[in-house]
């Protein structure tokens, strides 16, 4: 007999249904693996989905008649999971963009006292609204792109009410809109001019002042650090994540981007959900990654605007690490939300498949949250946060080079935006 389900929304007629399957992160090499399957339909209950399989073998549903969706032969994915952005700021550094395509270093700029101190200054400018503002617009534009999670970092205000107002608006945005936003403080994502020269002391300020007012109000739930030369070296970043963890928070660190600091290791030792960036990381602290399960965020948009040598991502798996895919997203190293182009670039120049980056971009997203038990698969018990792409099969997400292909994006079982 034909089993019978609840459903509030059946999704049929998929040509290909695409997904990564598994309630963790999937490591190394079988992130070459994927599920896909053609003729698929998927049962959504309220918010999870119920039911995915082939058309043919669909239960039947119990109670009111559940609404359709016609994918019209389409590809069904799940939604993407930007887990790593700057996407709260105010201002923009339009003008340090043609200093670098000129060629002046990212680096050089911060030294002259500009780069992040720029929008430090434009944040702390600016009121509640208007972040709330600037973010929202930001979220609407990644709907479109098929984000229906993302992470966000404060850190452009590096004094305890600014760190707290971008904090407190993406706890708004998370509220008035559909895209999930995964707090992040990092406060030590620079050296305000106020310490210039006094990197230790800023650090006894955030953790004396700032982090205990954030842990008060419970609006973050990781701790993260910008871990680089002429920044905030190894043992700041040491006594930083380590305090950090004491207070109960998870860890990220921004780690081996510009010089090889050995930021990697460090966060595996401390057992971080996520070091992010990496393009001059180690061999030996990819493998220390691989083993205390910390995902390996890449983020090609960055390398792209940086004109950095890509991250070699297929490295990364052979060392069996777990890869994420994403945005970077913020005012100056890289203002970009371009999921195709990630895709683009994952697939054509950093030794990834078009498996692997799809993976990287939904499960293993949702690992560098600590939420792939949740989410960023397709499978019942799930959210129902999917897409429907305007292609027959997920290969064309590398393929159509830099196009969306987002027809659809669905966010726990209701259709939130529509091309
Ligand atoms: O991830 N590297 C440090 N933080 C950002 C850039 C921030 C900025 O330039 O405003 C990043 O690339
Ligand atoms: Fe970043």
């Amino acid at each position: 007999m034909k089993r019978s389900i609840k459903a509030t929304l059946v999704v049929r007629n998929i040509g290909e249904l695409a997904t990564p399957t598994g309630r963790e992160a999937v490591k190394g090499r079988a992130m070459d693996g994927l599920s896909a399957l053609s003729g698929a339909a998927l049962a959504v209950d309220v918010d999870r989905v119920a039911w995915v399989g082939p058309e043919s073998e669909m239960p039947d549903f119990t109670g009111p008649a559940p609404e359709l969706l016609d994918a019209g032969g389409r590809t069904v994915v799940p939604g993407f999971v930007d887990s790593h952005t700057h996407f709260v700021f105010g201002g923009y550094r339009d003008e340090e963009f043609l200093w670098r395509a000129a060629g002046v270093p990212y680096m050089e700029i911060h030294r002259r006292g500009g780069g992040i101190a720029t929008s430090v200054a434009a944040t702390r400018a600016a009121d509640a609204d208007e972040l709330v503002g600037v973010g929202a617009t930001r979220l609407r534009r990644m709907l479109e792109l098929g984000v229906t999670t993302v992470e966000g970092k404060s850190g452009y205000g590096l004094d305890k009410d600014t760190e707290l107002r971008q904090l407190a608006a993406m706890d708004r945005l998370d509220a008035l809109q559909p895209v999930d936003v995964v707090p992040t403080f990092m406060g030590m994502h620079s050296v305000p001019a106020e310490y210039k020269g006094r990197p230790g002391d800023y650090l006894d300020y955030v953790l004396k002042e700032v982090m205990p007012a954030v842990k008060a109000q419970g609006i973050a739930r990781f701790c993260d650090i910008f871990c680089e030369k002429g920044v905030f070296e190894l043992d700041d970043t040491r006594r930083y994540l380590s305090a950090a963890k004491a207070m109960g928070y998870d860890l990220k660190a921004h780690a081996d981007e510009i010089e090889p600091l050995g930021g990697a290791g460090l966060a595996a030792e401390l057992g971080a959900v996520s070091a992010d960036h990496l393009l001059k990381a180690s061999t030996a602290d990819l493998r220390a990654m691989a083993a205390a399960g910390t995902v390996a965020t890449c983020l090609p948009l960055t390398a792209f605007v940086l004109r950095e040598p890509y991250a070699d991502a297929r490295a990364m798996m052979d060392a069996g690490c777990a890869v994420a895919l994403a945005s970077d997203l913020n005012p100056g190293s890289c203002y970009s939300q371009s999921i195709p182009l990630i895709f683009a670039i994952a697939t054509l120049y950093m030794g990834m498949s078009m498996e692997a980056a799809l993976t990287a971009l939904t499960l293993n997203g949702a690992a560098a949250l600590g939420l792939a038990g949740d989410r960023g698969s397709l499978e019942p018990g799930k959210l129902a946060d999917f897409l429907i792409l305007d292609a027959p099969s997920y290969r064309h997400l590398a393929y159509h080079t830099g196009m969306n292909l987002v027809a659809t994006t669905v966010k726990r079982g209701a259709v939130v935006y529509k091309r």
